[in-house]
């Protein structure tokens, strides 16, 4: 420490000054000009007026003016880490996505934790879902896995994702609660959008209160698509299973630790990464084929339903690991900015309506969030192959393709030609077919809303039952009108009468009302 101050000068006012020594390198404005004083501004007089001519000035405010961009529409708050997913195996049965190919091989991974709905200055431990975005930089392109700690989701159709999500987030008059469940709106969103009772289910369980980030599963919630290099192609769903375990905290924790400390989801993940004791997953898939898709109770195109893991068992094909924290959350976690979009050959996307409109989602804001359509420059969005595209120009451009041609096809010589078309080794969608009358409308195998919410509760342990009965009376309780409360325990009849009447009575309803209408799944009735 004694060094640190045998640089420091006084200034006539008593001002501070560092003055680079050798060690410490030059401080320089944006243009790269040295600075002389970066604690007094240019005056007319020692007293007198700041001068407009400082452009030392100007420049260091223009640039923090500047600094924030607009946060997250959703997920603004999270945690990102860096490390590798390690792959276990041949899967060229299955896929012929370039990572998947050889055992032992890495692939450089970015990973990105996050609330939901919350600002990004709200709490770590709040009720909430968490994201669980991954970018893995594979040798044929970027795949993003953007998905959540939760199987499945609210609504079924990307049309609804803008009201749930201003449901969900504060009341735009008064502009709280800042996030969460306990609040009319939400609650009165979600009571007429049957279709999100599953989900409730799961978040009013521990699993909306993880007690870290290195303790939660992960989920890509829709179906995709694999596909092999002969073409064949089979459905998939992905899971992340933590090799720590799965663990939640209580509500009176979660309530405590956000008072005490805010950022304890955060800290946690950074301090565990740099003591070494780096979270590890699993990734596993869920592959089945059309046939097992045509006879499957629900709708594999169904957001709000899993596919049991006794039907399809989940099979482990590689593992990650998070081994380092970002050089600068800003530049990293900030900026990076994962796409449903973003998928590699091998790997396709289905007709899952909630995805069809996330493809749309991403790209689209994130050109408003980060201001420019050059983003995938910003090294921690950037591909790890070779990038060659006749794409250019646009705010912030950094690299245009160079030499005379920017156009294809052309006529120059290979080596001015610029790149070229490559069939074999490219993203192809799968060929399947499509026929139908255009209209707005549902499949009716997506109108049972109860079933797999049932069949959810009556897993839980009765511990587990007992904090989702809490969870529903406490989120419930802040709802100002009892027509929505009661509207939610109408639900809660068709999941579970025990459920339904606890609820019920923690809320104090007089009687209880009448059970929701329900439709069942079309294909059969489940087992009870
Ligand atoms: C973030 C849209 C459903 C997982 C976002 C963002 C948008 C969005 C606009 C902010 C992205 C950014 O600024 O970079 C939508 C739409 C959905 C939808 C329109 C439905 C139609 C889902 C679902 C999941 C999910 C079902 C989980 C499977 C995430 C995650 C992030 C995110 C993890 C945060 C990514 C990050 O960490 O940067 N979503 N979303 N979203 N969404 Fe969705």
């Amino acid at each position: 420490m004694a060094e640190r101050f045998t640089f420091i000068n006084q200034g006539k006012g008593g001002e501070t000054h560092q003055r680079a020594d050798g060690d410490t390198p030059v401080m320089t404005t944006p243009q790269g000009a040295p600075v002389a004083d970066n604690q007094n501004s240019l005056k007319g007089g020692t007293r007198g007026p700041t001068l407009l001519e400082d452009h030392v000035l100007r420049e260091k405010i223009f640039k923090f003016d500047h600094e924030r961009i607009p946060e997250r529409v959703v997920h603004a708050r999270g945690m990102g880490a860096k490390g590798y997913f390690e792959n276990y195996g041949d899967l060229s049965d299955i896929t012929c996505a370039d990572l998947f190919q050889r055992a032992g091989e890495q692939t450089e991974v970015f990973v990105r934790f996050s609330t939901v709905a919350g600002n990004k200055g709200s709490a770590d431990l709040a009720r909430d879902v968490r994201g669980f975005a991954t970018k893995l930089y594979t040798r044929e392109g970027n795949w993003d896995l953007v998905g959540n700690n939760i199987p499945v989701f609210f609504i079924q159709d990307a049309m609804k994702f803008p009201d749930l999500v201003h449901a969900a987030k504060q009341e735009p008059d008064r502009g709280f609660p800042q996030a969460q469940t306990a609040h009319d709106n939400f609650w009165d969103f979600a009571t007429l959008s049957p279709e999100s009772v599953h989900m409730l289910m799961w978040t009013m369980s521990d699993r909306a209160i993880p007690r870290s980030f290195r303790f939660m599963e992960g989920f890509g919630v829709h179906s995709f698509r694999f596909v092999n290099s002969r073409g064949e192609s089979k459905f998939v769903k992905f899971h992340w299973k933590p090799l720590q375990g799965l663990q939640s905290v209580v509500w009176n924790e979660a309530l405590k630790i956000n008072g005490a400390d805010p950022d304890f989801h955060r800290r946690d993940l950074w301090d565990a990464i740099q003591s070494g004791d780096y979270p590890e997953w699993e990734l596993g898939v869920q592959v089945f084929d059309d046939e097992f898709a045509d006879q499957f109770e629900f709708d594999i195109l169904d957001a709000t339903k899993i596919i049991p893991e006794e039907q399809v068992p989940v099979r482990p094909i590689g593992k990650m690991v998070l081994n380092r924290v970002v050089d600068n959350f800003f530049a990293e976690t900030e900026q990076v900015a994962f796409c449903t979009q973003n998928i590699v050959r091998g790997i396709d996307h289905s007709n899952d309506p909630l995805l069809q409109g996330r493809n749309f989602s991403y790209l689209d804001t994130q050109l408003k969030r980060l201001g420019s359509p050059n983003f995938t420059n910003i090294p921690v969005n950037a591909p790890r192959c070779p990038v060659h595209h006749l794409l250019q120009d646009g705010h912030m451009t950094m690299k245009n393709p160079t030499g005379r041609v920017n156009y294809e096809p052309n006529s120059w010589e290979p080596e001015a030609a610029g790149p070229r078309e490559s069939p074999e080794t490219a993203f192809q969608s799968h060929p399947t077919p499509v026929e139908g009358v255009k209209e707005r409308v549902r499949s009716e195998l997506f109108a049972d809303h109860y079933s797999q919410a049932r069949q959810f509760y009556i897993s839980q342990t009765d511990i587990e039952k007992r904090h989702i009965k809490n969870a529903f009376v406490f989120e419930l309780s802040k709802v100002e009108r009892l027509d929505i409360r009661e509207r939610m325990v109408s639900h809660l009849l068709n999941v579970d009468d025990d459920l339904a009447r606890d609820v019920g009575k923690g809320l104090g309803l007089k009687e209880m009302p009448e059970a929701a209408e329900a439709a069942m799944t079309p294909r059969t009735d489940l087992p009870e």
